[in-house]
C-alpha cells in the first residue's frame, strides 16, 4: 500500500513495488485516479472520498508518506508481522539514536512519537520512519530502469533555476502530480 501514488514519491514507488512483483494499493485525489492504475496500481483508492482502513486489511507492507492521522490509520490495514515506513509522518527514538542524535532529542521524540509505537507494538507491525540519503548507486539502478522503459518518470512542472522559490513552493502545497523539476 502506498500513500499518495500520485505524488513525487509515489508515482516512483508504484512501479518499483510493481516490477518486485507486488500486488499494490494506493490512495489519490479523484483526478488521478487513472495516472496510479496506468502506473500499475491494482487498487486506487480516492482519499477523500472513501478511508483507505474501511477497503484494506492484510497487508505486509505500507510506505506512508502523510504522517499524522493517516499513519496512524494505517496501522489496522497490516497484519502481524508486516512493515509500515514513514517518510512523513516524525522521526521516532529509534531513529534518532541510529542518526546519533542528542539525548534530548531522542527523548522528546520517543514523546512525540508515542502514539506511533504503541500502534506498533499492540499491532505486532514493524514501524520504521526513513530519511532519504542521496545515493548515486540507487539513482544509477533507477535510471537504468527508465531507460529500459520499466519506471516512466511523472512530471509535473519544470522550473528554470532562477525561480527555485517557486518550485519548492508548489512542491510544498501537497498537490502537484509526480515530480516538479528545477531545470539547470
Ligand atoms: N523523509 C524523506 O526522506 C522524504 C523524502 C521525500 C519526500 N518526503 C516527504 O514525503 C511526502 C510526499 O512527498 P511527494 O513529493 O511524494 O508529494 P506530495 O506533495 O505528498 O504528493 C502530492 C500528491 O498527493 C496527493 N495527496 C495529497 N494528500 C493526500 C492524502 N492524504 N492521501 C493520498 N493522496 C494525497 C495529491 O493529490 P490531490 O492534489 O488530488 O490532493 C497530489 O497528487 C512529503 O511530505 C515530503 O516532504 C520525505
Amino acid at each position: 500500500m502506498i500513500h499518495a501514488g500520485s505524488g513525487g514519491v509515489g508515482t516512483f514507488a508504484i512501479q518499483l513495488a510493481k516490477h518486485l512483483g507486488a500486488w499494490v494499493a494506493t490512495t489519490s485525489g479523484a483526478r488521478n485516479l487513472d495516472l496510479v492504475r496506468s502506473l500499475g496500481a491494482d487498487q486506487a483508492i480516492d482519499y477523500r472520498a472513501q478511508e483507505f482502513d474501511t477497503v484494506l486489511s492484510d497487508l505486509d507492507f505500507v510506505l506512508d508518506t502523510q504522517g499524522g492521522e493517516t499513519l496512524l490509520r494505517s496501522f489496522s490495514t497490516v497484519k502481524r508481522g508486516g512493515c509500515i515506513v514513514s517518510i512523513g509522518g516524525l522521526p521516532d527514538a529509534k531513529f534518532a539514536r541510529a542518526w546519533g542524535l542528542n539525548p534530548f532529542l531522542v527523548l522528546a521524540l520517543r514523546f512525540m512519537s508515542r502514539k506511533e509505537t504503541r500502534l506498533s507494538r499492540r499491532a505486532g507491525v514493524r514501524y520504521e520512519y526513513l530519511f532519504m540519503r542521496a545515493s548515486g548507486d540507487q539513482l544509477a539502478r533507477i535510471a537504468e530502469l527508465i531507460d529500459g522503459g520499466i519506471i516512466r518518470p511523472v512530471i509535473d512542472k519544470t522550473y528554470p533555476l532562477d525561480q527555485i522559490g517557486a518550485a519548492l513552493a508548489y512542491s510544498e502545497s501537497g498537490r502537484a502530480t509526480g515530480k516538479v523539476v528545477i531545470s539547470i
